[in-house]
């Protein structure tokens, strides 16, 4: 703000000299900032001339008409170098900000990668799909399960060693019938308690076993299940439905061998073995199936009659077959994954790489 004294309205040379500084003080405002402050100095209510002019009043009429003239003369010429500096510096802004704030159209989109879906859920829908397409339903059941859907209902006995600490994780207090499923098996008996027959139903999801995580162990993983119940199933249906998942996942070639074995719920029971993905039965040194040309893929069988008869279901008039697997161990299989901690973790680095498709 200047100090200058207020001019005398009727000494030309002290108003042509505020008018002087007034216009230099303008021209040198090089922002619209500056320009404010240069404003309020030279037209607000302290500036010199508008002070000279507050003495105008008590001035004789002769001398008020000439400091009148003097005056209104002067501080038009300081608000017209006012409003020509106002115009320049907005349009020096406006070009500015046209300049910043210009797009260049011709830049290539945003490829900030955003991460993907993780695969364990988009293969357990790609083997959900092949079911889905031969017209089976999808059926699902509750993670926290009790031991009687769990175990009891699937003719496990009291003390089969499955129940044991070391396998499950029961919900505390220790009286609750609550547990973590172990398998997706319990779906099973609820789709045989809830649903009419025939009965064709997949059931992924989420399964706990108190298993350290390793290479080839995750205390949570996920399998998926198959049920079938209808008049005249047979083991050939059973097979037949195994190769057809296994080309669906593996290809053309693939095809699956059953091994027996014992499960409380299927009799006969059987362990299914995939064709080896690595030398599909064709290297005997092959460390991937130690030369036999089959890895562990599943368990399967033909569901008990005990395990039908609790659903209340006639035995002599319908059979049914049932199968299972891992989903992570059918993406080691699938796509090379060495390592089931890799599927755990939530690098992204790993998700990445299936994007949105396995
Ligand atoms: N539930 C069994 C397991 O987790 C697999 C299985 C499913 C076996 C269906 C037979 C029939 O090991």
């Amino acid at each position: 703000m200047s100090d200058a004294e207020a001019p005398s309205p009727l000494d030309a040379a002290a108003v042509e000299a505020a008018v002087a500084e007034a216009v230099q003080a303008i021209a040198g405002a090089d922002s619209l900032e500056a320009l404010k402050e240069a404003r309020l100095a030279h037209t607000g209510d302290k500036a010199p001339l508008t002070l000279a002019n507050r003495t105008i009043g008590g001035l004789s009429p002769e001398d008020k008409a000439t400091a009148g003239k003097n005056l209104g003369a002067a501080r038009a010429r300081v608000n017209e170098a006012l409003t020509k500096r106002q115009a320049e510096l907005e349009a020096d802004r406006d070009a500015r900000v046209l300049v910043e704030e210009a797009v260049d159209v011709t830049l290539p989109v945003d490829r900030t990668p955003r991460g993907a879906r993780h695969p364990t859920e988009t293969l357990q829908e790609k083997m959900v799909d092949v079911f889905v397409a031969m017209g089976w339903e999808v059926a699902e059941g509750p993670e926290v399960e009790t031991e009687w859907h769990n175990f009891d209902a699937l003719n496990f006995d009291p003390d089969h060693p499955a129940r044991e600490m070391q396998d499950t994780f029961f919900i505390e207090p220790p009286k609750s019938g609550l547990l973590l499923r172990t398998h997706t098996s319990p779906v099973q008996t609820r789709a045989l308690l809830e649903r009419d027959l025939p009965i064709y139903v997949v059931c992924p999801g989420k399964t706990f076993r108190t298993d350290e995580l390793d290479a080839t162990h995750t205390p949570v993983f996920h399998q998926i299940e198959g049920l079938a119940v209808d008049k005249g199933l047979t083991m050939a249906h059973l097979k037949g439905t195994l190769d057809h998942l296994a080309q669906a996942m593996f290809g053309p070639d693939a095809s699956t061998r059953l091994r027996p074995s014992f499960f409380p719920f299927t009799e006969p029971s059987a362990e299914m073995d995939l064709t080896c993905f690595v030398c599909h039965g064709k290297d005997t040194s092959c460390r991937t199936c130690k030369g036999t040309g089959w890895i562990e893929w599943g368990g399967c069988g033909m569901t008990h009659p005990n395990v039908l008869r609790a659903a209340g279901i006639d035995t002599d008039e319908y059979t049914a077959f049932a199968f299972g697997m891992g989903i992570e161990r059918t993406m080691m299989f699938r796509h090379g994954v060495a390592d089931m901690r890799d599927m755990v973790e939530g690098d992204v680095r790993f998700t990445r790489q299936f994007g949105m498709e396995v």
